[in-house]
């Protein structure tokens, strides 16, 4: 008698349990609202639909994409939300053919002002050769979007996305305070102009990780402003490698500090380890950055600072840069440059590099050791250095 008792009291407990679950995660199918998986049907407004009530429920909500192909246009998902939000992308998420569709906003998928989002899976097919071509054309082009966008989001995370082809960036994150990037893949053919595969700029405490990238522009770039950002087990290649700048685009500008890049690899890319800043006056810097445990493999310029960045000789009047360049370390770096000086240090004459530390350097050029070009730089070398130091 007791133990039936107890058998009935535990499976009224596990029934309430589960009730409770489910309405604990409230779930919003994109399909309920009409969204049609045939790659055709505009779903713009159904995913919007499924979002805005996700984002007004005051349990943690999820607003769920099945499998299938969604055809979506240029959509704002806007916070804050009530509570905790994620969006589980089983599907594909397609652009319109016609990419002026994707409109002049500038964004494809943009997130914004949302707290505690999380964004799964999912493929972003954003179709962007119709507007590289049209780029390429110099014909009347639309001013292009990024794939996905985090503005002002605190709490993020976008695990297991891959973006394919998108217009410009493929994901951003501005603004944001604490968002994690990871197990992403991102695609674009080698000679895609602008596509960089994730940016970062006025944000603090990101991270990448576990990523594979291969595209048209940087790899990661990361812009001013950018503060305690971690990348690790990021391949990158084809690409303009990882790249800190350009900076001083404008004068008053914020610095970047605190950057890690650990155990990478880098694969037929233009660049490694770039930092790039205009040849202008600015108030922006760089410190604080380390680079360790990366391996080139036929890079062009595997370790790179470039502060004379003035394309067309435009806009630089005195062509010397005022961002003071400090503390930047590189340990155990190797593999094969595809160009003779494997190390460039073309600092500014007004603002020279200080604190650039060399440890474990074994960089070759046609199995010879590389040659390295200094300029208005400071800095020590520790360990095996292979190429021909000018520090
Ligand atoms: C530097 O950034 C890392 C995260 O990448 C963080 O853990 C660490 O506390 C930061 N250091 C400082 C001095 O802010």
């Amino acid at each position: 008698m007791v133990s039936k008792t107890l058998v009935l009291c535990t499976t009224f407990i596990s029934i309430v349990s589960l009730f409770m679950i489910t309405i604990n995660a409230a779930t919003f199918n994109v399909m309920s609202y009409g969204a049609k998986p045939d790659g055709r049907g505009d779903s713009t407004q159904p995913f919007l639909k499924a979002w805005s009530w996700a984002c007004s429920s005051v349990q943690p909500a999820t607003m769920y994409v099945p499998r299938g192909r969604y055809m979506i246009k240029a959509a704002v998902f806007q916070g804050p939300c009530r509570s905790r939000i994620n969006v589980q992308i089983d599907g594909t998420l397609v652009a319109p053919d016609n990419y002026w569709h994707l409109g002049n906003s500038g964004y494809w998928l943009l997130f914004i002002k949302v707290n505690r989002l999380s964004v799964i899976g999912g493929i972003l097919d954003a179709k962007g050769a119709g507007f590289w071509d049209c780029r390429r054309r110099g014909g009347n082009c639309p001013a292009g979007a990024r794939s996905i966008t985090f503005n002002w989001v605190n709490d993020g995370l976008i695990s297991g996305l891959t973006s394919i082809n998108s217009q410009l960036m493929h994901v951003v994150v501005n603004s944001c305070n604490n968002v994690r990037v990871q197990n992403v893949k991102i695609i674009a053919p080698a000679l895609s102009p602008n596509t960089d595969g994730i940016h970062v700029q006025v944000s603090t405490g990101v991270t990448i990780s576990n990523s594979n990238i291969q595209t048209g522009d940087d790899c990661i770039s990361i812009g001013p402003g950018t503060r305690n950002l971690w990348m690790e087990r990021i391949k990158c290649g084809p690409g303009h490698g990882v790249s800190i700048g350009s900076l001083a685009r404008d004068f008053k500008e914020d610095g970047v500090t605190n950057v890690t890049l650990i155990n990478s690899e880098f694969r037929g890319t233009d660049n490694g380890l770039r930092i790039k800043s205009w040849a202008r006056p600015s108030t922006a810097f760089v410190n604080n950055i380390k680079f360790r445990n990366i391996v080139m493999n036929n890079v062009a310029n595997p370790i790179i600072i470039d502060q004379n960045y003035c394309p067309n000789n435009q806009g630089c009047p005195r062509q010397t840069s005022g961002v003071k360049i400090n503390q930047i370390t590189y340990h155990n770096i190797q593999g094969t440059s595809t160009t003779p000086n494997a190390v460039v240090f073309d600092c500014s004459p007004s603002a020279p590099c200080r604190g650039i530390i060399l440890h474990d350097i074994k960089l070759t050029y046609l199995n010879q050791r590389a040659k390295s070009y200094c300029k208005n730089i400071g800095g020590t070398t520790r360990g095996v250095i292979l190429h021909e130091s000018c520090l």
